[in-house]
């Protein structure tokens, strides 16, 4: 029987399973008392990822491509990982799905390949001022290409609103590209509304869905974006990246590849031999947020549903997380960049920049490493928004960022160090 998630209940926050979650992470039931409020940078893997990369290591680590078993194997598995990832993104096909090294290095093969592809009356690329460098400087690399470029700034609030992208929209505008929700400060883009105007106009979208992956259901189909990139190891995978397309937008691409490579999606974005013990991570991913998923009341749903479920399950818990570290930054007087007020926390994902008084980033984060609290500080590679928010690049800002197998506990613990050094 196969249910649509929405005849299904949505999860709450009260109904989900923190601790059954947190105990498949070995990493982080082994680092206890630390506490891992860094998963913006990288994310712990759970058991059964662990066990397919060692699977793969251990039975099939050999190339593709070959008629013995093994190769075959190792083919079957990077088809079921396309299947399972197509899922989580709800793809349109299988075929959309790309795997490679990171993000970055699939953002500047599809811009590299778009800078080919620029008219002189058609070259402008829209990029904004929230984004992950990776998510600018590759378009921006584009002008000796004959693009041109138009900003699109967050307000004050630190959100991107789409009625300013509007008026920069034209028949000029090639691309927009744009983050689904901000790394550094967490606030979530109407990326719907966005490829909504941009299409408007003729313009394609071109999501970094990297920080966003972790935290709440993707749905390409429903965003109606052109391309879109996550990095698995933000998702509780090891190192590797992937690239979606809308498969005729993949075709239309002009991008490298030897001449004995299939000149179709994927094979022709997929340069050279990718880490496909890590694909295999990416594909056991799936499964455990599948199994998270019916767990929270979505069993015998199709692999799509249960995987929505899960995710709005982990997005409806995270909610609360967030809304527990901004009163305890609010408590202390912390300056909050973004969404400050714990009201509003559906308008965010628990991933927290702020500074404390006069207090030096490092220095807090330092005292931090002492009470076994894993925080960041810096400029979250993201230069021209520390620029916007007047923060030099050396000293930044403070990121304390979250995920579904942190526990409230690890927020009160967070909030009882920043009682003592505020
Ligand atoms: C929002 C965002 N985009 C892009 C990147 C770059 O990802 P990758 O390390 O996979 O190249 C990061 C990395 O932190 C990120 O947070």
């Amino acid at each position: 029987m196969s249910l649509a998630s929405d005849t299904l209940v949505k999860p709450t926050a009260s109904t989900f399973p923190v601790q059954a979650a947190r105990a498949q992470f070995p990493a982080v039931v082994g680092a206890e008392p630390f506490v891992f409020l860094d998963n913006a940078a990288g994310a712990q893997l759970p058991q059964n990822v662990l066990d397919a990369v060692q699977h793969h290591l251990i039975d099939h680590n050999v190339q593709r491509g070959g008629r013995y078993a093994k190769s075959v194997e190792v083919d079957r598995v990077i088809a079921e990982a396309r299947v399972k990832v197509g899922a989580f993104l709800n793809a349109y096909d299988p075929h959309e799905i790309c795997f490679g090294m990171n993000a970055t290095s699939f953002i500047r093969m599809v811009s590299l390949a778009i800078g080919q592809t620029l008219k002189s009356d058609r070259c402008e690329i829209i990029v904004t001022d929230l984004d992950h460098d990776a998510n600018i400087a590759t378009w921006l690399a584009l002008a000796p290409m004959g693009a041109t470029f138009q900003w699109w700034r967050q307000r004050e609030d630190g959100k991107l609103h789409v009625e300013d992208l509007v008026p920069l929209l034209s028949e000029r505008t090639r691309l927009v590209a744009c983050t689904v929700v901000s790394h550094a400060l967490g606030s979530l883009v109407d990326v719907t509304a966005v490829a909504k105007a941009a299409h408007a106009v003729g313009a394609e979208v071109f999501l970094d869905s990297v920080h966003y992956g972790p935290h709440a259901p993707i749905d390409v189909q429903a965003w109606d974006c052109d391309y879109l990139v996550c990095s698995g190891y933000k998702i509780f995978s090891p190192h590797m990246g992937f690239l979606w397309g809308k498969f005729d937008k993949l075709v239309a691409l002009p991008t490298f590849r030897e001449d004995f490579i299939p000149d179709e999606p994927p094979f022709k974005i997929e340069a050279g031999t990718f880490i496909y013990e890590n694909v295999a991570g990416m594909g056991a991913v799936v499964d455990y947020l599948a199994d998270l998923g019916s767990t929270l009341g979505g069993a015998g749903g199709s692999l799509r549903s249960r995987l929505r479920h899960s995710m709005e399950g982990i997005q409806a818990y995270e909610q609360t997380l967030s809304e527990k570290m901004l009163a305890a930054l609010n408590d202390v007087g912390a300056t909050i960049y973004g969404v400050g007020d714990p009201a509003r926390a559906s308008e965010r994902v628990p991933t927290i920049c702020f500074n404390l008084g006069d207090l030096h980033p490092a220095e807090v984060v330092e005292k931090a490493v002492k009470a076994d609290l894993g925080i960041r500080d810096g400029h979250m590679y993201a230069p021209r928004l520390m620029k916007r928010l007047g923060l030099t690049m050396e000293r930044g800002a403070i990121r304390a960022s979250l995920v579904h197998y942190n526990t409230h506990e690890e927020v009160e613990r967070f909030a009882d160090f920043l009682r003592k050094i505020a």
